[in-house]
């Protein structure tokens, strides 16, 4: 359990039960004393490079109204802009700044699977990127100067100006304002028209959440389901009698398909659990230059390795997730299973429940063999990483590093 969730008063029960899916709530000082840990300067410089998700929103400047430019950029592009009426966006910050984990574990009171990203974004003062309506949760949290936000507190329909880049609602009407200093946080379910204008120059940290749509759910199992059936084995009809229509697919025909059917798609629950699991911690092949390279590890080297006090963190990339069911427990990694056994369980839970790894606690995790051989798979996998002693120095986010 996250020990200080920046909820400000409320607990974790009251924000889940009242706000979590169902309504907005500003949190002041969710984030006491916060300080970006990175400049508008430093984000821009991140926006040029490659691999990395950056747009720029420009609302008069491009060439229509509302332009999206895609990065990366260069500092020429940076020089081009205007004074004020543009913003720019940056996604999956934590995946290319491993050290932003800090912030995203916080938000650990909602499960990893259902967390996305770290946006971060900056806007001159006036900049914003209109009006609209995002199907996810979001915890909207200042980052660095001050921000106005509106919102009109009921979610509806999405009506929007037509032939735009950026979606921007039709009408806005908005019932709630607040401004929001560094620190304040804003939580908003899907569907809240909601507004945001910099006051000043600033920077918005957007902890955005996944929900998966059923339809990759529903459809990644059964692809996995079908794998099991034989891709040789043809319909058979040895039996066949003569029929008046030969337009017509038989009843015999239909039933001998049902059948299959029913059977490629019968699993128990066991399965079904873990193969929902592997469709749920997919690895995002988008991701890919944001893991650290496949590199073999012997567990010998691992060990000593910790024991010079070196410590692992999760890849931010990596979809790490615990199940457990009738059958036994399973450490799901980026859409592979291990089945874990009384060797491996404790060092599974450690990995999952935690995202920055002490290396004296790993080390008593991994005296058995099994557990040190799982240890040394994941690290050579990319899905776990050194921590970069360097950049968390100081690092005021990681409970474990305050510890
Ligand atoms: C922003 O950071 O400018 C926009 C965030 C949002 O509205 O979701
Ligand atoms: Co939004």
């Amino acid at each position: 359990m996250i020990r200080f969730p920046p909820l400000g008063e409320m607990t974790v029960e009251t924000f889940l039960r009242d706000y979590w899916q169902k309504k907005p709530v500003l949190i002041r000082g969710a984030f006491p004393q916060f300080e970006s840990p990175l400049t508008p300067e430093e984000l821009a410089g991140l926006a040029c490079e490659e691999d990395v998700n950056a747009r720029l929103v420009l609302e008069t400047a491009g060439s229509k109204p509302w332009e999206v430019r895609h990065g990366p950029f260069s500092e020429e592009d940076f020089m081009a802009l205007p004074e004020e009426g543009y913003s720019l966006l940056v996604t999956d910050c934590e995946k290319a700044i491993p050290e932003l984990m800090g912030i995203v574990e916080k938000f650990r009171f909602i499960p990893d699977w259902r967390i996305d990203d770290l946006m971060i974004s900056y806007a001159p003062a006036g900049g914003s990127v209109g009006a609209h309506i995002d199907q996810y949760d979001v915890f909207l949290l200042q980052g660095y100067g001050t921000r106005k936000w509106m919102i009109e507190s009921q979610p509806r329909e999405e009506v929007y100006i037509r032939g735009l880049d950026v979606r921007i609602l039709q009408t806005f009407e908005p019932d709630q304002k607040w401004v929001l200093e560094p620190g304040d946080m804003l939580y908003l379910p899907p569907g809240i028209p909601h507004h945001g204008v910099a006051l000043e120059p600033c920077m918005t940290f957007s902890i955005g959440f996944r929900a998966p749509r059923l339809t990759d759910i529903v459809g990644g199992v059964a692809d996995m389901l079908i794998q099991r059936v034989d891709p040789d084995s043809l319909y058979t009809d040895p039996n066949l009698t003569p029929q008046d229509n030969p337009g017509m697919i038989g009843s015999e025909a239909l039933a001998t398909f049902r059948e299959k059917i029913r059977e490629a798609l019968t699993a128990d629950d066991d399965l079904l659990d873990r193969l929902i699991a592997r469709v749920i911690t997919d690895r995002r092949v988008d991701l890919t230059p944001f893991y650290p390279p496949n590199e073999v590890m012997e567990v010998a080297s691992l060990r000593q390795l910790l024991a010079d006090g070196l410590a692992l963190m999760r890849t931010p990339a990596a979809h790490l997730a615990l199940i457990e069911n009738q059958s036994g427990a399973f450490l799901m990694v980026d859409g592979q299973e291990t089945r874990l056994n009384h060797q491996t369980q404790a060092l599974a839970e450690y990995l999952t429940s935690n995202v920055f790894y002490q290396g004296d606690t790993l080390l008593k995790l991994i005296e058995e063999e099994e557990a040190a051989v799982l240890l040394a798979t994941l690290f050579g996998h990319g899905a776990l990483m050194w921590q970069d002693s360097e950049n968390y120095e100081g690092n005021n986010f990681s409970e474990e590093e305050d510890d």
